[in-house]
């Protein structure tokens, strides 16, 4: 399953991007406000992060009508280029607007999905992507992981290239869930990133291999015990 950050804030995305294997950086207007008034110098930033990691970019319209919905998707993929995805809402207007995007060849992420057939209708639409809310679903009393199960039986039916994100994640538990349903791409919070690859057993192993090494050689690494010129 690939791996996107969801987050506006570069200096926790840059710190995500170093250790994981992270394809893209997702944000949504709820993110984007939280940033406030540096949005405008910040685009230049994001744009200039993804080409130096090679990464795609996110970005949800905030227009209401298809036709606006459309035309913001072209200017933000004049300002970011090839590497954009535009994320549309799951909505009437929005349907129209990913199949505006569609006859332009702007690729779309139909975002905010709940259910099996906004997907498949996102898919049919031309969306390059569904982002179902995991924990929204969980949170309505139904289960997030089960309804992307039921969208990748979808989909493999159909024989769509749509792929899905899954977004929303609160644990790890949602996460490995999505993984074994067979899910293309998940996208998560900087703050979940560690939880992810979190083990109380590798602490252990790891806290024992430190001090049986250190028991046998002290403060010698093992780069220690190769040739001079290696050392
Ligand atoms: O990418 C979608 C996500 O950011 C929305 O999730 O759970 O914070 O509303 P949530």
């Amino acid at each position: 399953m690939k791996l996107f950050v969801d987050s506006g804030d570069l200096a926790k995305i840059r710190e995500i991007a170093d250790v994981y294997p992270i394809r893209g950086i997702t944000t949504n207007p709820k993110i984007l406000a939280r940033i406030g008034e540096k949005l405008t110098p910040l685009m230049p930033m994001y744009k200039s992060f993804a080409e130096e990691k090679d990464l795609k970019i996110f970005f949800q319209v905030t227009a209401k009508r298809a036709e606006e919905m459309a035309s913001q998707a072209e200017k933000l993929r004049l300002y970011f280029g090839n590497r954009l995805i535009v994320k549309i809402p799951a909505t009437r207007e929005g349907y129209k607007a990913v199949r505006l995007c569609a006859e332009n060849n702007i690729p779309t992420a139909v975002t905010a999905v709940h259910s099996i057939l906004q997907a498949t209708i996102a898919a049919s639409a031309g969306a390059a992507y569904v982002a179902p809310y995991i924990s929204h679903i969980d949170n309505i009393g139904a289960d997030g992981v089960a309804c992307v199960a039921g969208m990748i039986k979808a989909f493999q039916l159909s024989g769509t290239k749509c792929e899905i994100l899954g977004a929303s994640f609160r644990t790890v538990d949602q996460v490995k869930g999505l993984e074994l349903s067979g899910c293309h791409a998940a996208t998560i919070a900087p703050e979940l990133f560690d939880s992810l690859i979190a083990h109380p057993s590798t602490d252990a192993a790891m806290a024992g291999f430190e001090r049986i090494w250190a028991e046998a050689y002290g403060t010698k690494e093992i780069t220690d015990f190769l040739p001079e010129n290696l050392r």
